[in-house]
């Protein structure tokens, strides 16, 4: 760093500590906005390294996507192990300031979507969320309309000589629809590791993320049951049994069902 170079201006701790701007005296409500700005710059992170994964693999160069891959994971572990810290939040702490949020919720988070989007998990209905011409809905539809990691990740499949139809890999904003043929491919890869090692490796990164995304679903669900219980979510669901839903998404669907047949 050169002598103009400081600690602070480098990585903008003014703006960055002037962005927790509490609405209530109440002690929690710092640990609330603190938790959700961490999950967001976690995000955020993932969502660049995917974004660096996907062009090595369309390169087909994939040993250098596995490390950004494997970063990810761990991003996951680190954001999964978040909920332990807004745990010890209590519902009578949280009640003290939980009516200033109004309707808003995570389920509005514009990068979560982007992530969903670019690992596979197209869904077109969280747009509206987000105002048409905003810098989210830029993000948003961008996502949607770019192939995802798994539609990668398929292609490559393709480019092996497997027989995979092309609208598995190149479904644009549509959501993914799980496919026999690709499941097949899977199951070749999964007999024949030492022949498919690449490919192998591929799917084992690729459910790692599925894996951790999930095992973050169930801790937030869990958590947000711990502290509101059975009562609507400030978003519009009806809150823990909505959550309780998302925990059957599944961003590579064929890398789960094809287990059965191995
Ligand atoms: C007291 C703490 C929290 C409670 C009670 C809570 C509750 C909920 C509820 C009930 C939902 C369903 C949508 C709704 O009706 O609002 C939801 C969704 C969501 N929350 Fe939380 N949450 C909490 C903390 C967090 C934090 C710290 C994050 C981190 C960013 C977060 C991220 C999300 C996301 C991404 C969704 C959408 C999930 C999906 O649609 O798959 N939540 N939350």
């Amino acid at each position: 760093m050169s002598d103009s170079v400081t600690y602070g201006g480098y990585l903008r701790l003014n703006e960055l500590l002037a962005a927790q701007q509490p609405q209530t005296e109440q002690h929690d409500e710092l640990l609330f906005v603190i938790l959700h700005q961490t999950m967001e710059l976690w995000m955020k992170q993932a969502i660049h390294e995917i974004g660096a994964a996907q062009a090595e693999i369309r390169a087909g160069d994939l040993s250098p996507a596995y490390k950004h891959m494997a970063r990810v994971s761990r991003i996951q572990a680190v954001m999964t192990q978040t909920w332990d810290i807004l745990a010890t939040m209590t519902p009578a702490d949280y009640l003290r300031f939980r009516s200033l949020l109004g309707s808003s919720s995570g389920f509005q988070s514009a990068q979560f979507r982007v992530l969903e989007y670019k690992l596979g998990m197209k869904d077109a209905a969280f747009l509206r969320h987000h105002p048409e011409g905003s810098a989210d809905r830029k993000a948003l539809e961008t996502a949607l309309a770019e192939p995802s990691l798994y539609e990668d990740a398929i292609e490559q499949l393709a480019k092996a000589g497997f027989d995979v139809p092309e609208s598995a890999y190149r479904g644009g904003a549509q959501a993914y629809a799980p496919s026999a043929a690709v499941e097949d491919a899977w199951l070749e890869v999964y007999r024949d590791t030492e022949k498919y090692w690449q490919l192998y490796q591929l799917a084992e990164k690729l459910i790692d993320l599925d894996d951790a995304m999930l095992t973050w679903r169930h801790k937030h669900v869990l958590t947000v049951e711990r502290i509101i219980g059975g009562k609507r979510g400030t978003g519009g669901t009806e809150g823990v049994g909505y959550l309780q839903r998302t925990l059957a998404r599944r961003a590579f669907p064929e890398l789960w069902t094809v287990r059965t047949r191995l």
